[in-house]
């Protein structure tokens, strides 16, 4: 398949690589290709910068927001929450039509520090403002209720036996990203139904930013035993 990895961050990294590595093609979009590929500094959680990393992808390919999502199969928005709509505007609805977006990203808000709050909640969320304003897209919300080393390495965790939520109002679009989340060694895997269940996946980032305080690490997850 030919990925579109819209996000240069820590998460859009991971799962590039994690895709490049199962043989897709990936691209990645930026604001400013020249200066994203001499990134060297660190983000706040300590990963390594755009430019270390991209030596050990030879295969990912850089581009501008505006180029990347031309002729792909699916895109994936992993921007910052409070910046995705610009940024999807600037990928371009044309190049965003009928295609399936993958939206990871969280609606956080660190005006108030940490922990942040979210900017949209309860009554809507922002999956489904992606929706609203690329109603010629198929998102599906899944991902974002973990942090970016499950992304592709489930096992890392309790040896994979935890969960992963999939919404979205297009099944045959639902099916795309399940089926690559099987790929990367995701077994369950449990559809909430439409987009507007984003609400619920998107305030889970709550308990997982408390989660990650008491336990001292990023790297666990929800587990929904039945
Ligand atoms: N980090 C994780 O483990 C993790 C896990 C689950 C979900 N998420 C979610 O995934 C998303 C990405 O997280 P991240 O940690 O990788 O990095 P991030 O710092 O939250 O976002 C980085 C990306 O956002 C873009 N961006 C930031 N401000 C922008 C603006 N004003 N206009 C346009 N684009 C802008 C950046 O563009 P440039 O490339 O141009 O700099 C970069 O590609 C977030 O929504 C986050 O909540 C992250």
């Amino acid at each position: 398949m030919k990925i579109a990895i819209i996000g240069t961050g820590f998460a859009g990294r991971t799962l590039a690589a994690g895709m490049a590595e199962r043989g897709h093609e990936v691209v990645m979009g930026t604001r400013d290709v020249a200066q994203t590929s001499v990134r060297t500094e660190s983000d706040r959680m300590g990963n390594i910068g755009f430019a270390p990393w991209a030596l050990g992808q030879p295969t990912v390919r850089l581009t501008t927001f505006a180029e990347a999502a031309v002729g792909v199969d699916v895109v994936v928005n992993a921007t910052a929450g409070h910046a995705s709509i610009a940024a999807l505007t600037e990928v371009g609805a044309i190049n965003l039509a009928g295609k399936v977006l993958w939206d990871l990203a969280n609606p956080l808000d660190f005006a108030h520090g940490f922990p942040p709050a979210l900017f949209v909640k309860d009554t809507d969320s922002l999956a489904e403002q992606i929706q609203c304003a690329f109603p010629d897209t198929k998102v599906v919300k899944a991902l974002n209720t973990m942090i970016g080393d499950l992304f592709v390495n489930p096992k890392i965790v309790a040896e994979g036996d935890h969960s992963v939520f999939v919404s979205g109002d297009d099944p045959d679009a639902k099916s795309v990203v399940t089926d690559l989340l099987t790929s990367v060694g995701w077994t369950d895997i449990i559809d909430l139904g439409a987009l507007g269940s984003a609400r619920a996946t998107e305030m889970l980032v709550q308990i997982r930013l408390r989660m990650m305080s008491v336990l001292g690490t990023p790297i666990f997850n929800f587990k929904i035993a039945r």
